[in-house]
């Protein structure tokens, strides 16, 4: 496809790292983008919230982008522990992961609270990158493309657009377990999620980013980076290392 969106390829650090260890893994990674002739794709991390502006600081010569993994849907208020997507982006964040399966599974989030944080994103200037994905059990008893069709149109605020939405596709079962789909089982969901993005956002759909996240590893990262309708990825454990997270960033052809 000729007209295909820059591909982006985002950490999630999750819970892991210090700010010692969170400095050293983004200077790693820093210099090694800045001493690439070219990048075939933008690059994110995503941080645990105490160390966002330390490693903004950081990062600020880099192209290497700042995320968060988490927001609150109010811009402020009596929310103890919580974190607005405004004080992400005042924080240095462009981005924001909403919907996290571990976030939906051990808080509760619903697709309604979901694209409530996606809108806050939005109203702080953020981007936020909408995660959906299936169970295990949901894929066995054949639910997949009504799962993800479902969070989809659950999930997704008013006024969607390329620029300021990135979809990931994180099969729950896939996440953290080294178990990933095959080839053609990752097309046929990206496909789908391309048309139903299609059905509600027109043309502005295919510039919209899908990525693929859960057990994306060096080995198999120019695979999976190269199925129809991926735009990148999302990964996890593989984002802690500099140089894992280094060679799946160089799976982007
Ligand atoms: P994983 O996590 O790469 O460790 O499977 C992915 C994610 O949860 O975003």
């Amino acid at each position: 496809m000729t007209d295909a969106p820059r591909p982006l390829v985002a950490g999630n650090w999750k819970m892991n790292a210090l700010r010692a260890e969170g400095l050293a893994l983004a200077r790693d990674l820093a210099a090694r983008v800045s001493a690439a002739a070219e990048l075939a794709c933008e690059v994110l991390v995503c941080p645990p919230a105490t160390m966002l502006a330390e490693i903004g600081a950081a990062l600020k010569d880099s192209v290497i982008l700042l995320g968060a993994q988490d927001c609150h849907a109010s811009a402020g208020g009596a929310h103890t522990g919580d974190i607005s997507a405004e004080m992400l982006a005042d924080a240095g964040c462009a981005f924001v992961i909403v919907g996290h399966s571990e976030r939906r599974t051990n808080h509760g989030e619903t697709d309604v609270a979901v694209r409530a944080k996606a809108e806050a994103a939005h109203r702080a200037g953020l981007a936020a990158i909408i995660c959906i994905g299936e169970t295990d059990a949901e894929r066995d008893a054949g639910e997949t493309l009504e799962v993800v069709t479902r969070q989809l149109a659950g999930s997704l605020p008013e006024g969607v657009s390329a620029g300021n939405t990135v979809i990931a596709y994180e099969p729950v079962w896939a996440i953290g377990s080294g178990r990933t789909p095959t080839r053609e089982e990752v097309a046929e969901v990206h496909a789908h999620i391309r048309a139903a993005l299609g059905r509600g956002l027109g043309t502005a759909a295919a510039g919209l980013r899908i990525l693929y996240g859960g057990s994306v590893n060096p080995a198999n990262a120019a695979e999976l980076l190269s199925v129809e309708n991926v735009d990148g990825a999302l990964v996890g454990t593989a984002s802690l290392e500099a140089e894992d997270f280094w060679r799946i960033i160089q799976g982007c052809a």
